[in-house]
């Protein structure tokens, strides 16, 4: 089975090694199609100035371009308000900024911070280091042996004692689907707030902050067909209103004196410096983008895709799979070992078949510790990918322990 989609990427008509590109390291960072290319271009041609400081035309449509993409960004993710949409680097830098400006003015000795055992480290890095300023205590959710989140496990470990739960939407490593929902619905009821890192969820389905009520929401453009250096931190008002600034210095002040200073209010507050509106244009092309498939539909090819890989994977019996239980809910995400060969092996081997995946510990190092294993390889799939990349992927696993000497069942 194929699709169109393929042909509007560029990198992915090239080769490497000499064979057609597989791309499955789409958990990375998905490859750009042209119009999400031709935007940025389209930009330093015709648009660059320096946004919100030039009375000049440049200047204005340069702010025009970033608070049009504010305003899409709002109604993608279902917000409602532009100010609750603030522009950062990526998901990584959304969370430091929660956990710098959240966490450690709001976080007090004894409180206790929960977060799942396959948390990427930029979801939970940050956690222990406000757990280790303030004095508060790191609590993980366990996951079962398909990967998901046992319902008593959230009950029993969300208590009055609780001031915040940072939980992945998508685990990067499972592909599991967590219930935020029942989360915030648990964490709203002993009045903790619940951050939300949308990295892996965001490309892949529908989201709605709302809906889901996250007070806090993190997402990077590059994961989701933008460009590198612009992703997203959403807030709830009230929140946001409540915290300091996380960085300081221009575009985030009202006046400065020699001792005092005021600041912008939202999101400016949270916005100091030059932003990167070249990558606001490009984002704005790539959520038109992901419009014109629809999020439900991309879901469920993905979906589709995924069930299809995990059969045929599942032929291979020296393949052990992660997070791929056949009651799981789960976008594209496949963790897998082949016995006996390090997963750097499995991947140069595939490399030289023409197909990226990625093998290591996926930035999860209490995950991998907790499945006992040192690494894994991951192939992360895109709508753009198709059956017969995964009938490569097999093949080319297949023949992996032979290559290195080993029997093949
Ligand atoms: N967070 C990215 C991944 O999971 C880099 O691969």
């Amino acid at each position: 089975m194929s699709n169109n989609y393929r042909a509007d990427f560029p990198i992915l008509q090239r080769t490497t090694n000499e064979k057609r590109l597989v791309y499955l390291d789409n958990g990375a960072t998905t490859q750009k199609p042209l119009s999400v290319i031709r935007a940025v271009e389209q930009y330093y041609h015709a648009f660059n100035a320096n946004p919100h400081r030039g009375a000049y035309e440049l200047s204005v449509k340069a702010t025009e371009i970033y608070e049009n993409t504010r305003d899409k960004v709002r109604e993608f993710l279902g917000a409602a308000k532009s100010s609750e949409i603030i522009f950062t680097k990526n998901a990584t830098e959304s969370l430091n900024l929660v956990a710098y400006s959240y966490g450690m003015n709001f976080i007090q000795a004894g409180d206790e911070i929960v977060l799942s055992i396959a948390e990427h480290h930029s979801n939970l890095v940050p956690w222990q280091q406000v757990a280790k300023a303030k004095g508060a205590v790191l609590k993980y959710l366990y996951v079962s042996d398909d990967g998901t989140l046992p319902e008593a496990e959230l009950e029993q470990k969300i208590t009055a004692k609780t001031r915040l739960v940072a939980i992945t939407h998508v685990s990067n490593v499972l592909g599991i689907i967590n219930p935020i929902k029942r989360i915030t619905e648990l964490a709203h009821a002993v009045g903790a707030v619940v951050v939300v890192d949308g990295a892996q969820s965001v490309p892949h389905l529908p989201v709605n902050v709302q809906d889901l009520d996250a007070d806090f929401f993190v997402f990077s453009g590059h994961k989701m067909l933008a460009p590198m250096g612009i992703g997203v931190l959403y807030g709830k008002e009230e929140l946001l209103e409540a915290m300091p600034p996380f960085l300081f210095g221009g575009d985030m002040i009202e006046y400065v004196e020699e001792q005092e200073t005021t600041f912008a209010p939202l999101p400016a507050k949270f916005e100091a410096g030059t932003q990167n509106v070249g990558g606001a244009m490009g984002l704005s092309a790539a959520i038109d983008y992901l419009q014109a498939i629809g999020l439900p539909a991309i879901e469920e090819a993905e979906k589709d895709l995924v069930r299809y890989a995990i059969a045929e994977l599942r032929k291979l019996p020296y393949i052990t799979l992660y997070g791929c239980g056949d009651f799981v809910d789960k976008t594209g995400v496949i963790s897998f070992n082949v016995q006996d060969i390090h997963p750097h092996d499995v991947s140069s081997i595939l490399d030289a078949d023409g197909i990226a995946i990625r093998a290591g510990h996926h930035c999860a190092h209490p995950l991998m510790k907790y499945l006992g294993v040192n690494a894994t390889c991951r192939a992360s799939l895109y709508f753009y990918n198709t059956r017969s990349d995964i009938d490569a992927l097999v093949e080319s696993l297949s023949r992996v322990r032979g290559v290195l000497g080993y029997g093949l069942k």
